[in-house]
């Protein structure tokens, strides 16, 4: 057999074949893996779907989801013909007949060593089904290959919701075998958070509540709701961006050096840091939490007219919170986060401020010096991507003044176009069996229970929306919540 030394050999069920993520994301992630060799000839994906189409058909879904990626016909014609469909109910047990012949024939076709990837793709009321009926109905390779399954966001709603999905999916899995996709820990600067601090004796000796002032995570969007108003409203900023893509950012920041850079030493230790986050009680939730919910401005409609949207609804568009860590290496540090839409650009972005000098040798109130800046570590994730570190430095004008300068490294536009994108590094890492870039069970756990206690106290006060403008960062409350403290956040707009 030949096989290419990058090749990962795998059949992979995708459950939700004509879905939109699997047109807009993971056909294009894919070609991406066929073009570098990480997967080859030994591959094959059945698609399934409760559409009637064939394998044609879905060939042709396949490669006009990919053709923008790329010119070359044949590469795309070739890759698309290792695509098969299979008409499918994933509640109808009788289906899953099928699945398994075909699995068995196409394992045997291309030589993939029973390998077998299940990618859940669908409503996540279907997820506990899936991987159900998978057991059952002996779809899971029992002559020694590998059998993993991948997990689209939300994994449940709230902890006791999140808790009985993970039961069912245990009962056919083990928790290695399972691949909770969280598409922000394959972003390439979330990646970057750890070789910056543990690669760097000038961050990671400085990395606790002795020299940082605080932390502070930015996930700001332009765009609306847009479409989706039938999943957001009933979800909102606190669950859709919150309990995931930022806990899992915060716990990043947070962790302790894991052992080794693998991912039971790493997961291993944001355990450990989300279980030391400060759990809420009522009047610190109150406190430390904000919402908001965007209003309208000239043509930009405000959510409560959005369609899909109730006229009435409390969903909160915007969220802005305090984080306590009840550990040696942070209390008394708090992390910020603020996530929200239809703010002012597109952009996240993590501000690690240190403390300022303890003494300021260099202040002349007399002659007009301006006091020293707190350092500010800057860790551009999206749309640049890069770091920037702000450090006092003196001037060149006559006198001695002191000035902030910007020592300051971004990635060429032409390196960040070429960065692989999440669905193609976290489809590699699933293939190679390395869930460093998942969320393990009880990281989801932790993060619920934490974001349970907010949505507690909110579901019973009334909120005063609409209470921030389209192109703003924000209700004045998320000012607040660090003025209060004496802080600001780092980004603002210029007004
Ligand atoms: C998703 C949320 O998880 O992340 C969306 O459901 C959000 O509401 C999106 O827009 C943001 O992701 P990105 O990669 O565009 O920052």
């Amino acid at each position: 057999m030949n096989i290419l030394p990058t090749e990962r050999r795998s059949l992979i069920v995708l459950f939700g074949a004509t879905g939109d993520l699997a047109t807009r994301k993971l056909y294009p992630a894919m070609l991406k893996l066929y073009e570098k060799g990480n997967i080859r000839e030994h591959f094959a994906v059945i698609g399934t779907s409760r559409h009637k189409i064939d394998d044609e058909k879905y060939r042709e879904i396949v490669e006009k989801s990919v053709a923008k990626e790329t010119s070359n016909k044949k590469m795309v014609s070739d890759f698309a013909s290792h695509f098969y469909f299979v008409t499918h109910d994933v509640t109808n047990v009788s289906h899953y007949a099928n699945l398994k012949d075909k699995s068995a024939e196409l394992d045997k076709k291309y030589a993939l060593g029973g390998n077998r990837v299940f990618y859940i793709s669908m409503a996540p009321n279907f997820f506990g089904t899936v991987a159900k009926n998978l057991k059952t109905q002996h779809l899971l390779s029992e002559n020694g290959g590998f059998n993993r399954l991948v997990i689209e966001k939300p994994f449940g709603r709230d902890f006791e919701s999140a808790k009985q999905l993970n039961d069912e999916l245990s009962a056919a899995f083990e928790e290695n075998q399972i691949f909770r996709i969280d598409h922000y820990l394959g972003k390439e600067m979330i990646q970057n958070i750890e070789a910056i601090r543990f690669g760097n004796t000038i961050f990671e000796a400085l990395w606790n509540n002795r020299y940082i002032d605080n932390i502070q995570v930015t996930l700001a969007e332009n765009l609306g709701v847009e479409e989706r108003a039938g999943y957001y409203d009933n979800s909102g900023a606190l669950r859709d961006m919150v309990q995931n893509h930022i806990m899992q950012i915060v716990s990043l920041l947070a962790m302790e050096q894991p052992v080794a850079f693998k991912d039971t030493d790493i997961r291993q230790e944001k355990v450990k840091a989300l279980r030391s986050l400060r759990v809420y009680n009522v009047a610190e939730a109150s406190t430390n939490f904000v919402r908001g919910q965007y209003g309208g401005v000239g043509n930009s409609k405000e959510y409560r007219q959005e369609d899909g949207v109730p006229k009435d609804s409390n969903t909160e568009t915007f969220v802005a919170g305090k984080l306590l860590f009840d550990n040696y290496r942070w209390s008394g540090t708090p992390f910020y986060i603020r996530t929200g839409k239809k703010l002012a650009d597109k952009f996240t972005r993590v501000d690690v401020v240190f403390k300022k000098p303890l003494v300021d040798i260099f202040s002349f109130p007399q002659s007009g010096s301006t006091p020293l800046n707190a350092n500010v570590l800057t860790i551009f994730i999206e749309p640049n991507q890069g770091f920037s570190l702000m450090v006092n430095a003196k001037n060149s004008e006559q006198g001695f003044h002191t000035e902030p300068v910007n020592l300051q490294f971004l990635e060429d536009s032409k390196r960040t176009k070429e960065t692989p994108q999440p669905y193609e590094r976290l489809i590699h890492d699933v293939l190679k069996g390395d869930g460093t870039n998942f969320a393990s069970w009880p990281e989801v756990a932790s993060a619920w229970k934490f974001v349970d206690q907010i949505r507690r106290v909110w579901d019973i006060q009334q909120p005063m929306f609409p209470n921030y403008i389209p192109g703003s960062m924000g209700p004045v409350s998320a000012d607040e919540l660090l003025a209060r403290d004496h802080r600001e956040w780092v980004y603002k707009l210029n007004k």
